[in-house]
């Protein structure tokens, strides 16, 4: 079987590998599902991986498959499984568990180990392939009615996670009620964090560089949200002019845009930063006034990366949302499909010249 697999270490390395079929006996206690692949997102962090800056291969592999945003079909299951059925459309979570107590009770997202594994990233293969098997407490079920968007279940995770933190952490404050929310970048992530925080009754301003009019911007707009471009308008001025805000999504891949968003939080806001930023830029900020307007105004800032089960689920709740409250939004994010695995070249050349591009995908097999 095909799989687009990478090189660690050695930079554009990006080919096809040829694989075993995997099969259910791979996975203990009859709790195994064999997946075909349908299609697979590919993002950022498969551009750095193919250029070398990430990414492990499996023990006892020089190649890593790569893919971590997988959506399928179950192809058969084995005798313990009751969750899932041949048939089921199906997404997988990326990251196994390590060794921390976190990873012990089941939440591997909040990994304190310094090593993880992670599929089609960190030492464990992808799902940019034909087929795959894992055990089902990873395998989430999406119903049949968003199979044409499942896709975008795994970004839209990353972004269901950022949002809960959120939540969690304003419990502090007994009474909570976000009406203003600002997020940064219209990408994937951007588009995704916007969509979500509408599905919460919140007013959203995104903040983005490109100028209008473009697909983002629209889509932005056709969800009730505001479109600001920051040479118009740069941050701050915006937090001025249509906040303060109660929650600020940072999603643009720039960590100088951090601190602009720290000075346009409100007082008891919080702050979810989601950029993984492999630079070393640097930046020269106000330092004492952030840190004076952090302090009088008790905000909080907060990383996030990757997302648990109960994440997809909220997930493919939202996504169900979507679908009944802005129908067809979804589907205009998937711009660039490319069909079959041996492809891998377009797939590349699309998420490295991105032309207008939002989703760059692989249909593996037809839906
Ligand atoms: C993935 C996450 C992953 C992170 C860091 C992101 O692209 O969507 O699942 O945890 O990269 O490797
Ligand atoms: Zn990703």
């Amino acid at each position: 079987m095909k799989a687009i697999s990478v090189f660690p270490g050695k930079p554009n390395s990006v080919h096809v590998a040829d694989l075993p079929k995997p099969s259910l006996d791979q996975v203990s206690d009859g709790r195994g599902v064999l997946v075909k692949v349908l299609r697979v997102g590919v993002d950022g962090t498969d551009k750095e991986i193919n250029a070398a800056e990430y990414g492990a291969a499996p023990p006892g592999y020089d190649f890593l498959v790569i893919g971590h945003e997988g959506f399928g079909q179950v192809e058969a299951v084995g005798p313990n499984v009751t969750e899932v059925k041949p048939g089921d459309y199906v997404v997988a979570t990326v990251r196994r568990p390590g060794n921390s107590i976190y990873d012990l009770i089941g939440t591997n997202d909040m990994t304190t180990d310094d090593t993880y594994f992670e599929r089609g990233i960190n030492l464990r293969h992808g799902y940019l392939t034909e087929y795959y098997v894992d055990d089902v407490q990873f395998i989430v079920k999406v119903p049949q009615g968003l199979k044409h968007v499942g896709v975008l279940l795994e970004p839209f995770t990353v972004v269901e996670k950022g949002i809960h933190q959120a939540y969690e952490i304003q419990r502090r404050l007994k009474v909570w009620h976000p009406r203003r929310a600002a997020v940064m970048g219209a990408g994937t992530i951007g588009l995704l964090a916007t969509l979500a925080l509408r599905l919460r009754g919140i007013e959203v301003t995104t903040f983005a560089r490109n100028s209008k009019p473009n697909l983002n911007a629209e889509l932005i707009e056709a969800i009730g949200a505001r479109y600001v471009i920051t040479q118009e308008l740069p941050i701050i001025e915006g937090g001025k002019k249509f906040g303060p805000f109660d929650v600020i999504f940072e999603a643009t891949g720039n960590s100088g845009v951090v601190f602009d968003s720290m000075q346009a939080l409100g007082k008891n806001g919080v702050l979810v930063l989601s950029s993984v930023t492999g630079g070393d830029r640097m930046v020269q900020v106000p330092a004492d006034r952030i840190n004076l307007e952090f302090v009088l105004g008790n905000k909080v800032m907060v990383g996030t990366v990757n997302a648990n089960r109960e994440y997809f689920e909220m997930g493919v709740r939202d996504m169900s949302q979507a679908e009944a409250e802005y129908p067809g939004w979804l589907s205009r994010l998937l711009t660039d499909p490319v069909r079959g695995l041996e492809n891998y070249t377009e797939l590349f050349n699309k998420l490295t010249n991105p032309n207008g591009s939002i989703k760059v995908f692989c249909e593996v097999a037809a839906l």
